[in-house]
């Protein structure tokens, strides 16, 4: 029995599916395959952004108002004490006049240093919660940003848009980094960087000594920095 047989309103998907071809049992077990998966990252998404709508990332560290500036205050502070590789790994300092794209921008902690090394900063996060209080830190700063909400999987960025794009701590939250990943270089000016800071669990080295890269579970600094 040809596939599709069931009538025309069944067939007329199949075939505008397939590309007007007769499937095989392959391309069919394929089709089921893809659509489960895409069902299933969207269930994840949503549990995803329901959580961090419901935790926006580093509220926990401040015992002050949220969107107070004290609130911002303790927030950096506890940041760049623990992770004290940022600053370098971002590379907040050499972005004067560029175009920053920051996806998953959370408090917009990172965002600030951005915007007040002189980078013309966008941040976009899943949740509204993040936006809400990236924006208000850069209304109470006084500092120079736009935002909003966005999936990493699927950014309204033109393609090339920006000089850097930087994310910290986001993409192994995402169903589907791969596509995240893609986004990422498509917005990606030629010649732009990539910049995807790892997390830490050393010390802070001291003075004299410099930034080394290493894998694995005791990571001293991780970044992944790339370029188009
Ligand atoms: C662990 S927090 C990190 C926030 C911030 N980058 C930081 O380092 O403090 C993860 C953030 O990623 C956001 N996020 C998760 N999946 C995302 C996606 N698909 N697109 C955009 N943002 C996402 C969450 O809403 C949350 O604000």
């Amino acid at each position: 029995m040809p596939f599709g047989s069931g009538g025309p309103q069944t067939a007329l998907p199949c075939i505008f599916f397939f590309g007007g071809r007769e499937p095989t049992l392959a391309a069919i077990r394929s089709a089921i395959l893809t659509i489960a998966v895409s069902e299933a990252n969207a269930r994840l998404k949503e549990e995803v952004r329901a959580f961090w709508q419901a935790h926006p990332c580093g509220t926990k560290f401040a015992d002050a108002e949220p969107g107070t500036r004290r609130f911002y205050e303790l927030v950096e502070k506890h940041r760049y004490d623990g992770e004290w590789h940022i600053p370098a790994a971002a590379g907040f300092a050499d972005t004067r006049g560029s175009l920053v794209l920051e996806i998953g921008c959370g408090l917009g902690t990172d965002g600030a240093q951005f915007a007040k090394a002189g980078a013309e900063y966008t941040g976009v996060d899943l949740t509204e919660a993040a936006i809400e209080l990236a924006r208000r830190r850069f209304e109470l700063f006084n500092l120079p940003g736009h935002f909003q909400t966005a999936d990493a999987e699927r950014l309204e960025f033109a393609d090339e848009t920006f000089d850097v794009v930087y994310s910290h701590g986001v993409l192994h939250h995402t169903p589907d980094p791969e596509t995240a990943v893609s986004e990422i270089h498509r917005v990606l000016k030629r010649g732009g960087r990539i910049r995807l800071p790892g997390f830490t669990r050393g010390k802070r080295p001291g003075p004299s000594s410099r930034p080394s890269v290493k894998c694995g579970s005791r990571l001293t600094f991780s970044t992944s920095v790339g370029c188009r």
